[in-house]
């Protein structure tokens, strides 16, 4: 019995497919590369000593991936592949459903054909919107403000209704807050094509010379130093909250969502600080006008996990500020293998 990793040669699904490997699990990893480089599969042998079952596949290619399900028995699946860029998706929301959402559905339906009724689904807390208030908790309001999320909450409500449909089904949703970080051995980390739209790629180019200046989105928020406020949580950290609801869907039939988050919010220029003294190395920043559709504080009430899932995070923003800063050391201009 294995578990299929889709998108498992991308920043998360890596790290993820790192926790399996210690744990013993059997898997195997469907990318298209799009988003990835074939070469993560080295650095993954080189940190387990296991070399993933790899099939280089595009999920809109429902063929090609019954492959996958014909050759190996196929026992549950940890959903990552899709595309997330969310000034992308308002550019080019056409491309953002029919690659998120059809990839999907192919995917449910060979997972039904063959009986892998398991599935844990990489969501995001895109899918609160502008929360009511802070932290978020599950329960809250849902609403996107952008095509990438709206795929997010459709396809949450895709594996609801499947749920409904089939009782056998197994869906854990969890709903990443701010991923960041690196694995410590460096070898694995986020590696964004051209220039990176999120703050942690960002900070450590500038710090490494590779851009010239940080543009801190707006400084006149409702926060203490009037800039932005996230939950950043450590990749590795995020990549254990799979196994715990691997564990769970693996002992409960249903769905049941999950926001993965630290419960505590770090600004802008804490970020900045924390890089500064984790990298021994200065981050030049300019104040400029707020991002269009950013919101000014967002971080997770992470109780629910801890309570069903026995999951917590326990790394901290030094931390993860050390293993990027070794990560963006060892690979300059990331996986260029
Ligand atoms: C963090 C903070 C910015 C860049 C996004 C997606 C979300 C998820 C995580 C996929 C904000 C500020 C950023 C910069 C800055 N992705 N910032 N200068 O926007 O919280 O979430 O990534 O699931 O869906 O929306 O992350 O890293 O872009 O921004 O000042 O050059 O850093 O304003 O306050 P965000 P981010």
């Amino acid at each position: 019995m294995a578990i299929l990793v889709t998108g498992g040669t991308g920043f998360i699904g890596s790290h993820t497919v790192v926790e399996l490997t210690g744990a013993n699990e059997d898997l195997v990893i469907v990318d298209n590369l799009s988003n990835s480089k074939e070469c993560v599969l080295d650095r993954l042998e080189q940190i387990t000593g296991k070399r993933p079952k790899f099939y280089k596949a595009d999920l809109l290619d429902k063929d090609e991936c019954e492959k996958i399900f014909k050759e190996n028995d196929i026992e549950s699946v940890i959903h990552f592949a899709g595309f997330k860029a969310v000034g992308e998706s308002v550019a080019k929301p056409m491309m953002y459903y029919h690659n998120n959402l059809m990839g999907t559905l192919n995917l449910c339906e060979l997972m039904s054909k063959y009986g892998a009724k398991k599935i844990v689904f990489s969501s995001s807390a895109t899918v609160y919107g502008l929360p009511k208030s802070v932290p978020i908790s599950e329960d809250f309001p849902l609403s996107t403000t952008n095509p990438y999320g709206e795929t997010k909450l459709m396809i949450e409500r895709i594996l609801a209704d499947i749920c409904v449909s089939d009782p056998e089904w197994s869906v854990a949703i969890l709903r990443y807050f701010n991923p960041i970080g690196a694995h410590p051995s460096g070898l694995i980390g986020e590696d964004p094509r051209g220039i990176p739209n999120n703050l942690l790629p960002y900070v450590s180019k500038v710090a490494a010379g590779k851009l010239e200046c940080l543009s801190v989105f707006g400084n006149d928020y409702d926060t203490p130093d009037g800039t932005g406020v996230r939950d950043y949580i450590h990749v590795v950290d995020l990549a254990k909250a799979h196994l715990c609801a691997l564990k769970y869907a693996r002992e409960h039939k249903g769905i049941d969502y999950f926001n993965v988050g630290t419960g505590t919010g770090y600004s802008v220029l804490e970020i900045v600080k924390a890089y500064e003294e984790a990298s021994g190395k200065k981050v030049n920043y300019k104040i400029a006008p707020r991002r269009p559709g950013d919101i000014g504080e967002c971080y997770a009430n992470p109780e629910k996990a801890y309570k069903m899932l026995g999951w917590k995070a326990e790394k901290n923003i030094k931390d993860m500020c050390v293993d990027l800063a070794r990560w963006q050391e060892m690979n300059p201009d990331g996986y260029t293998d």
